[in-house]
């Protein structure tokens, strides 16, 4: 649309391109690799500020600090909270030259107790090494998941601790929530078919055992035709 030859989007009408480096509640989508190197091209090109919201996927849910450092973008904003306990605007100082220190948050308050937890936060990911712990807690759950999954998970995704599982249809995915909530575990739906896990950084070897085996449980619980919900 922006291409000089047959565009008709002009380039200087675009104020920015905002974008969630991995999808959430749309469905922990992971975009390829090269469909990122070609939004870093095009914003590259036509000097486009690149907004990224990483309010679900930053904070070393994926194994880096944020979900961008896994792809060839360079975001000129960072929206972020959640992980962050607080919400926080990070930007490269030309984009927003006079603004400082603000923070504003639907989730956590925006006020001082809510940074210094994003400070000590920040602090116990670097002191604990909870991105590699995330990475490895990753590849395990993927692992055993994907050991023990049935045919009707179509796909077991993720990157770090940000983890998703496909199923074939949307009464089989409400029947595994219900089915892991009977068993004591939380998991929350995203997309149309896919329940998302999100176990926390520091989560350890035995606890991804123990909450594979009751998801899996509820799979196997839910059984071959799903009642629609
Ligand atoms: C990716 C993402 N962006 C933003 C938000 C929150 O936006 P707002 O504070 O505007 O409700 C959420 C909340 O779930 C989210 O998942």
């Amino acid at each position: 649309m922006l291409a000089p030859e047959g565009g008709h989007v002009n380039p200087d009408e675009i104020a920015f391109l905002a974008l969630e480096p991995i999808q959430g509640v749309g469905g922990y989508r992971f975009p390829s690799e090269s469909f990122m190197e070609e939004v870093a091209a095009v914003t590259d090109e036509y000097d486009i500020p690149l907004v990224v919201d990483e309010i679900q996927s930053g904070v070393g849910r994926t194994g880096e600090i944020w979900a961008s450092d896994h792809y060839a973008i360079e975001p000129d904003v960072i929206a972020s909270a959640k992980a962050l306990r607080v919400g926080a605007t990070i930007s490269r100082s030309e984009v927003f030259p006079s603004e400082k220190n603000r923070l504003g948050s639907t989730f956590g308050g925006g006020d001082l107790l809510g940074s210094m937890m994003g400070a000590f936060t920040l602090d116990a990911i670097r002191e604990h090494d909870l991105l590699a712990n995330a990475t490895e807690r990753g590849r395990q759950a993927r692992e055993l998941i994907g050991d023990r999954a049935p045919d009707c998970v179509e796909d077991v995704r993720g990157k770090g601790l940000m983890l998703a599982v496909e199923f074939d249809t949307p009464a089989r995915r409400a029947g595994v929530v219900e089915a892991a909530l009977e068993r004591g575990l939380l998991t929350l739906g995203c997309g149309k078919k896919t329940i998302r896990l999100l176990p926390p950084l520091d989560a350890t070897e035995r606890e991804i055992e123990m909450g594979v085996s009751l998801f899996c449980d509820a799979i196997d619980a839910v059984g071959p035709s799903p009642r629609v919900s």
